[in-house]
């Protein structure tokens, strides 16, 4: 009789892996017994019994990595990363990928519901407020606000700060009357309008901003108050999420698309009071009906669950570096020492934003000798430093620096300005 050990579908992927990760123990091995005189072989299965849920995490090899400067999709935390690579093959013993499971059983239901409780406590998200987990980014939440919060005839306000706003503006044209009551294009985006003295439209149902715009680099530091008592604010809060407190409660609605602070790209985040639910204009499709994403806890049809999944673990994270106002610490740190190394450039380096409103995440920049900044990006991707080379539209430089972006990654960007200019001054 010969014995040969044969292959499950498992143990031929994790043959593949290297010896040392000892946690990856094949947990079925099967020996196909041949008798010769016998015409069918026979199998035997033996499981291991290790925990599978007990294995211990991936080691982080810094050297394989770059630090990232991308405005979106953007930089993850590295211990979240290694957190959902070493859940990527089996979900705490479910035997399956977050990626396989069904968004309706327990497993996964165990997953949103703790994404959704971990964001509440970080952002105070009151009762009051829903929180859906969508797809189709923030770019479709600028068709759904207003056919879920006006009637075509309705008028409403937008502040257009940089490119997000004016396209958000230019959608809703479509479904409502909005206005543009302050626009910062003819200065090229470099500010934000006071709060105060706005020329607000009277019967405004809501205000719409851009809380940070990711092309310029402009963020609102506070937030003006609808004139109209029975308006509302919102808030495209899309590269700005999770960096720091906010009050909820000064808002109607907040989005934000995942991609560039707490998650990878497919995830769009709206956090909506909830009596502003169950007006949408009567042509409105059913995946743009907020009441319907919140009557279904975001389940109505397959949500984005992996990326959920990944948000979950960034919100968790944040939790663990004590809550938002900790993490606004650190960006306030990291934003401070990059913008201090512009300006004291003598204007080697220049960065065209008013500096009261500079934004903590995204620091556009350009250079006196705007030859030298295809070098300075050739440099500085040679150092490991990548995708500062500013939007399209704006050219430049831009170092996105959002939430996971650790600390060293800008100490590390802002020696090597220094080290370009004494050689290109
Ligand atoms: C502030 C802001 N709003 C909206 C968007 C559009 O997001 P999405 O591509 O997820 O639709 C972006 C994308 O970069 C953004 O930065």
């Amino acid at each position: 009789m010969a014995a040969t050990a044969s292959t499950t579908p498992h143990s031929i992927l994790l043959q593949k892996i290297p010896q040392n990760h000892a946690f990856l123990q094949p947990n079925s091995i099967t020996f196909t017994l041949t008798n010769q005189r016998c015409a069918k072989p026979f199998s035997i299965s033996c499981s291991a019994t290790t925990p599978i849920q007990d294995r211990p995490s991936l080691q982080s090899h810094p050297q394989d990595r770059v630090f990232n400067f991308a405005a979106g999709p953007a930089t993850l935390p590295e211990n979240v990363l290694l957190k959902a690579q070493s859940d990527l093959y089996n979900w705490h013993g479910s035997g399956m990928s977050v990626m396989e499971m069904s968004h309706r059983g327990r497993d996964f239901r165990s997953i949103i519901e703790k994404a959704e409780v971990d964001l509440r406590t970080l952002l105070n998200i009151p009762e009051n407020y829903a929180v859906l987990f969508l797809q189709g980014g923030a770019t479709t939440q600028f068709a759904a606000i207003p056919l879920n919060l006006c009637r075509p005839d309705d008028t409403v306000d937008y502040l257009v700060t940089g490119s997000w706003g004016d396209k958000a503006f230019k959608e809703a044209q479509k479904y409502c009357k909005p206005k543009v009551i302050w626009s910062g294009k003819s200065e090229k985006y470099v500010s934000v309008p006071l709060c105060d003295g706005l020329e607000q439209s009277a019967n405004a149902k809501y205000l719409h901003l851009c809380a940070n715009e990711t092309i310029y680099g402009v963020e609102f530091k506070d937030y003006p108050v609808p004139s109209n008592p029975s308006g509302v604010l919102v808030a495209d809060m899309s590269s700005n999420f999770c960096s720091k407190p906010v009050d909820v409660t000064e808002f109607g609605l907040i989005y934000a698309g995942a991609q560039k602070n707490v998650g990878p790209a497919g995830v769009c985040i709206v956090i909506v009071r909830k009596d502003l639910l169950g007006n949408a204009q009567e042509l409105t499709p059913v995946m743009l009906d907020y009441k319907i994403h919140a009557e279904n806890n975001s389940l109505y049809n397959t949500p984005p669950c992996f990326g959920i999944y990944m948000c979950g673990l960034v919100f968790e994270d944040l939790l663990k570096q004590g809550g938002l106002e900790e993490v606004e610490k650190k960006n306030k740190k990291k934003a401070g020492i990059l913008y201090n190394a512009i300006d004291e450039s003598t204007g080697f380096y220049k960065c065209p934003v008013e500096k009261s409103v500079r934004s903590l995440m995204n620091v556009p920049f350009t250079l006196e000798k705007s030859e030298l900044e295809a070098e300075f990006l050739r440099e500085a991707a040679k150092e490991k430093m990548v995708e500062l080379k500013g939007h399209r539209s704006v050219g430049g430089i831009r170092a996105s620096i959002y939430n996971a972006m650790p600390l060293d990654g800008v100490d590390k960007l802002v020696a090597f300005m220094k080290d370009f200019q004494s050689r290109h001054a």
